[in-house]
């Protein structure tokens, strides 16, 4: 039998590259300014995405180089769209682009209602053909798992079959509940850090990731 913890272990991928760990060292020194948590954001992100996408399936083709003909392979399969969840998701947008530029790129905003904790969608703007392409949802955090858990249900109402989840830093709770709520969504991250506080913020994490990003602090 699968243990509860097993099936966790099975559904988490945390990306321990030491280029990964080394930009998140410095993201969560509170002294790095906007500029440079910015494009950490971003070369994180891509560090990330090259190994969510380690999976993608591939054809074998046949072409004529300079030293004759020769099999070789390529992407196949599912084009690929990212959904970043505003606001933070944005600032991912640049760095996994830069991996799969020809990707088209959905935007999902959604808020917690203070009180109810439930999530609120208040805007949507996907590609068209949404539900035939591989879906990665990305974010800074995975912390209550509210926005992900919602963005994915809604993801999923369009028709998309495939659908995986890419964020900088989770916590056990976000990690749990986006888990438990979608069996069939594998979480990618930089690192799964100790808790969530009592207001919402992942200790030790980043501080308020979409201030870092903008500046709006
Ligand atoms: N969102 C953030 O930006 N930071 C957290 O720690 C949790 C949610």
């Amino acid at each position: 039998m699968v243990t509860q913890e097993e099936k966790i272990m099975a559904g988490i991928h945390v990306v321990d590259h030491p280029l990964v760990q080394h930009k998140i060292s410095l993201m969560r020194d509170k002294m790095t300014g906007v500029k440079e948590f910015r494009e950490l954001t971003s070369e994180t992100a891509m560090l990330i995405c090259y190994e969510a996408t380690r999976d993608l399936p591939m054809k074998e083709i046949t072409i004529e180089t300079h030293q004759g003909i020769a099999k070789t392979k390529v992407i196949s399969g599912r084009k690929l769209a990212f959904v970043p969840i505003l606001r933070a998701g944005l600032g991912l947008v640049d760095g996994v682009t830069s991996l799969i530029p020809a990707a088209k790129i959905g935007h999902i905003g959604i808020f917690c209602e203070p009180g109810t904790h439930d999530a609120v969608k208040y805007y949507s703007k996907m590609p068209d053909d949404i539900a035939e392409r591989e879906v990665i949802v990305v974010d800074a955090m995975l912390a209550t798992g509210t926005s992900a858990i919602a963005a994915i249900k809604d993801l999923k109402e369009m028709g998309v079959k495939s659908i995986k989840f890419l964020c900088i830093l989770a916590c056990p709770e976000g990690r749990d509940a986006l888990l438990a709520a979608h069996p069939d969504v594998d979480i990618y991250c930089g690192g799964v850090d100790e808790s969530l506080n009592e207001k919402g913020y992942i200790v030790p994490g980043l501080g308020d990731a979409g201030d870092r990003i903008f500046g709006t602090k």
